[in-house]
């Protein structure tokens, strides 16, 4: 009895520490930068920039699962925008495959801003996590990898896209995307520092605040821990700079988490 409560204690905390309710991705080598936060228990926030011009588009898609270059493109829950200056749109679209594109019956998209600025496109829309769309939206409640795709030209006016060219530019992030448990984050924060020695107490709100961060130029010193757990979310490519900061924090609090079911 006591055994199943440690159990489900551990499996509980695993699951919230594996959660990435704000966090940003950086890959230099492309210039394209997304940051993301979970604003309220259903609702998160994407700003994405990435290289375009006034006749392209980028996008922003979720995939269930991985995808490594445009042409694998398949099922994929999509958000394309442009600006010219005159006009912009950012609307929620479908991708069955690479050769087709559908704008989702339902909309559920809010907020939406696109901007061109130099030769960076920057996209503000904000989306729910579970979605009322279950034919045309993933739902981000279940881990995501994340694809983006800039440099393809838009065919039609910006107010009212009819098609978009195969886009030269491809990337993913070198781990999925979790939003599951981010509502119950800020009450975790509460109980897990009181009940710790003082050294962890960084580590540990450093992982209830869930922030991760991704760079090309990070050297993932956590690297190797990731591999040696066995999580599901683990880097989808690799490379080895996945991982980061977050990451090696959920598997200390994991350890911790164990150090106090012990003690139990
Ligand atoms: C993105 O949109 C949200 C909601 O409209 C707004 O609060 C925020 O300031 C915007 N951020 C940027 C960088 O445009
Ligand atoms: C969109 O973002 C740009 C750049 O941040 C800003 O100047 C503009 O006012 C925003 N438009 C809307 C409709 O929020
Ligand atoms: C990216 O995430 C890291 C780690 O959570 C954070 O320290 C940094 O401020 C974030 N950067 C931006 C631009 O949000
Ligand atoms: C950035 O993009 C380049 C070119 O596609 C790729 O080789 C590199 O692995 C990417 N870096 C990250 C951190 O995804």
């Amino acid at each position: 009895m006591q055994g199943l409560l440690k159990l489900f204690l551990l499996a509980g905390l695993f699951t919230i520490s594996l959660a990435q309710c704000s966090g940003n991705f950086t890959n230099e080598t492309q210039q394209v930068t997304i940051d993301w936060t979970v604003i309220d228990s259903n609702t998160v926030n994407f700003i994405y920039t990435a290289p375009s011009t006034d006749t392209q588009y980028t996008a922003l898609a979720f995939s269930s699962q991985l995808i490594t270059s445009v042409g694998e493109l398949a099922n994929v829950d999509a958000v394309y925008a442009g600006d010219n200056g005159a006009d912009f749109f950012v609307q929620d679209r479908w991708v069955p495959n690479a050769l087709s594109n559908q704008l989702d019956t339902e909309q559920n998209l809010q907020n939406t801003n696109a901007s061109l600025s130099g030769d960076f496109l920057t996209v503000n829309f904000t989306r729910p996590i579970i979605s009322p769309d279950k034919n045309q939206d993933l739902d981000l409640n279940m881990c995501q990898y994340v694809i983006y795709v800039f440099n393809g030209a838009v065919i039609g006016s910006f107010s009212s896209p009819t098609g978009f060219n195969i886009p030269s530019g491809f990337g993913l992030l070198p781990m999925q995307l979790c939003l599951q448990n981010c509502q119950d984050v800020s009450s975790l924060s509460t109980t897990i520092p009181s009940s710790t020695g003082t050294m962890s107490t960084t580590t540990i709100s450093t992982s209830v605040q869930s922030s991760s961060s991704i760079s090309s130029g990070s050297i993932s010193v956590s690297a190797t821990t990731a591999t040696a757990t066995p999580t599901p979310t683990a880097t989808a490519t690799s490379t080895p700079s996945g991982a980061s900061a977050g990451m090696l924090a959920s598997v200390l609090l994991i350890m911790i988490a164990v150090a106090i079911v012990l003690y139990v």
